[in-house]
């Protein structure tokens, strides 16, 4: 008899990218996510359940073991750290780029600066690597307005179309990472479920590869 497996997803536009490749494992939940206030769902495999959480809780619940599974970006994973999970697949999704970004036109001044971001890890090795002393300023969102009001010379944020840069008076200046949506799996799990995971990673490539 195969084990009950958790699988953390998260709301939004990530989730109906991610269920089409769950499906194709036959996982499909009961009742539509996006409307519900649960946040446990059964599946139409009754030994699977998706729990739906904060993008940025997904990996601790992977490593935890309270997962046994989930959908993350690789952005959360950078800043978070890995312990505890695997990364068997790249989904693919959510593409975009992890950037620096400051005032168009305006150039950094030299010396220690201050870099706003939600991703204070990833910016703190980063500028670091580069020999450049920083004071991160931790923010939760609505990052492309520190530079304009002078709470930080530059950013550290997610960039996709631009769009958000441009329409604040910003720049994109260096590529810190490519980002996109990663299948992560607690190493546990991985041992003691191995059959019912490697099923669902197979049938979730295999998604992939049809889907490019
Ligand atoms: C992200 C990011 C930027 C925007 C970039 O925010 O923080 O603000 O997308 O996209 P663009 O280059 O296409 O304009 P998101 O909408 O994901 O919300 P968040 O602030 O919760 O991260």
């Amino acid at each position: 008899m195969s084990q009950t497996l958790t699988i953390a997803l998260t709301k939004g536009r990530i989730l109906d990218e991610t269920l089409p490749l769950l499906a194709a494992a036959d996982i499909r939940p009961l009742e539509d996510m996006e409307k519900s206030r649960k946040l446990v769902f059964e599946t139409t495999q009754p030994n699977v359940r998706f729990l739906l959480l904060r993008g940025a809780d997904v990996p601790t619940y992977v490593q935890f073991g309270a997962a046994d599974m989930g959908i993350s970006g690789k952005d959360t994973l950078m800043e978070n750290g890995a312990d505890g999970l695997y990364e068997p697949l790249d989904l693919n999704i959510a593409r975009c780029k992890l950037m620096t970004a400051g005032v168009k036109g305006q150039t950094t001044p030299p010396g220690r600066i201050r870099v706003a971001t939600k991703y204070v890890n990833i910016a703190k090795q980063y500028y670091a690597a580069q020999g450049r002393q920083i004071d991160v300023i931790k923010l939760y969102g609505a990052m492309e307005l520190a530079p304009i009001m002078n709470l930080a010379d530059e950013i550290v944020d997610i960039v996709d179309t631009g769009n958000t840069l441009r329409a604040n008076g910003l720049e994109p200046r260096e590529f810190i990472a490519d980002i996109s949506s990663r299948l992560i799996v607690n190493k546990a799990s991985m041992k003691m479920k191995h059959v019912q995971i490697q099923a669902i990673i197979d049938c979730v490539a295999g998604a992939i590869q049809s889907a490019e």
